[in-house]
């Protein structure tokens, strides 16, 4: 039988690789780019194929990640526990998509990962999968009795490789499982389990420390319609780019270069255990902060109100791997409408780690400068703004809250 693994190089999945090819499986490699920090997939590739996989396919998906999954993310401000950005989680779709598609040109009913059990992954893998191809199952040795029986640690990963001939990086990763695209990087488990031991500065790919940041800022413009980036411009250095990748790509670097988002936070996998990772997100961190404020000046207060609830429910769904469900699609629709007017540039300072808002201007705006004036009465002919009524507006919206306090003074 045929299976496609997703593969990344690592120990895990080339021990995997093997494992499946003595199973008697004709093994399909597919490493997925995302825009991973510095990765040789030529050297991935001659690896797959020397370990043992009949063919080794790489994809390169920066594209339509950046297009597809984090433009979305940026659009609807999807924050997951009003803090985690879902760099991993939104790549998860885009991956299995590319997966599945692989699987059903080879023909093969069979894919496999090297998530754990106790994760959020094998859940969005899995159930990605099965939103875009029924038929196909799924293998995830690490939920394997007899896998897992063989291999209870790193040494035995390890011994597994010597046996088999299959190459080990001389010096051994770090002391904990990171999750790479252009996105973010995320670090979890090993020392980091500890959740009251700090991150090693080391560790860090994206951003340099907010402590060694340039002492001068940079002041970038970047421009949206419909929500999404279009353009970034920055006068120090001569950019002006529209190219969406290219668009994202530069957003890392300088918000890379000043320390920007980094963050180290306990969350709640679906499964039901909490877990403590440290991520940085540089260029979404960024775009997040512009696009909110230029939603500020656009956008309506209730449409505001009510997006706000449907991106935490983006975010939500996003994070529990239901990227193909039917409420998800709704949500992403409705975002899109509300996102018809969300045009205009945002004046951002980056410096030590802060992203600082300057200006914003729409063609759109709704803010209306003479209306909010303090110096002004009314606002002009077309707004029938009578400071007086303001009075009765207070009295009425009071009521309640005198009914209340009746009630609280004659009970409490
Ligand atoms: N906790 C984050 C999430 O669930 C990051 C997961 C990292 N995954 C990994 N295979 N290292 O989205
Ligand atoms: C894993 O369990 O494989 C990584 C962490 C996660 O998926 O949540």
């Amino acid at each position: 039988p045929k299976v496609v693994l997703a593969y990344s190089g690592g120990l895990d999945t080339s021990v995997i690789l093997k494992w499946l090819c003595e199973k008697g499986y004709d093994v399909i490699a597919f490493c997925a780019n995302v825009g991973q920090f510095e990765e040789d997939f030529s050297a991935i590739k001659a690896k797959a194929l020397s370990v043992g996989a009949s063919k080794c396919v790489i994809s390169d998906l920066r594209k339509d990640f950046v297009d597809n999954y984090i433009f979305e993310a940026v659009k609807s401000n999807a924050i997951y526990e009003s803090r985690y950005l879902l760099g991993t989680s939104i790549a998860r779709p885009c991956i299995s998509q590319e997966m599945i598609r692989i699987a059903n040109e080879e023909g093969a009913q069979y894919i496999a990962h090297g998530a754990t059990g106790k994760g959020n992954d094998q859940v969005r893998f899995e159930m990605c999968a099965q939103a875009l191809s029924p038929k196909v199952r799924a293998i995830a040795p690490w939920r394997d009795p007899e896998f897992i029986e063989s291999f209870k640690g790193r040494k035995d990963l390890l011994a597994y490789c010597t046996k088999h001939g299959i190459p080990v990086d001389a010096k051994p990763k770090a002391n904990y499982s990171i999750d790479e695209n252009m996105y973010h990087t995320s670090y979890e488990s090993g020392q980091l389990e500890d959740a009251n031991c700090g991150p090693d500065e080391s560790m860090f790919k994206m951003t340099t420390s907010p402590k060694t940041a340039p002492e001068t800022p940079d002041v970038v413009e970047i421009e949206f319609k419909n929500g999404i980036p279009i353009k970034i411009t920055n006068a120090a250095d001569n950019t002006e780019i529209t190219d969406s990748l290219e668009l994202f790509l530069y957003c890392n670097k300088i918000a890379g270069k000043h320390g920007v988002g980094r963050i180290d936070i306990v969350e709640n996998r679906f499964v039901g255990i909490k877990s403590r990772g440290v991520y940085e997100t540089p260029g979404g961190t960024l775009l997040r902060e512009a696009h909110l404020d230029l939603e500020g000046i656009c956008m309506d207060r209730e449409v505001k109100r009510i997006t706000e609830g449907l991106a935490s429910e983006f975010a939500r769904l996003c994070y529990n791997g239901f990227w193909f469900a039917p409420e998800m699609d709704l949500i992403r629709n409705s975002i899109d409408f509300s996102q018809r007017d969300v045009e205009g540039t945002v004046r951002i300072e980056l410096y030590k780690g802060n992203v600082t808002i300057m200006g914003r201007s729409s063609p759109k705006a709704l803010y209306n400068a003479d209306l909010a004036s303090m110096d002004i009465e009314g606002g002009g002919d077309a707004f029938d703004y009578n400071p007086g009524d303001a009075q009765g507006f207070i009295r009425i919206n009071s009521v309640r809250l005198k009914t209340y306090a009746a009630l609280r003074a004659k009970f409490d």
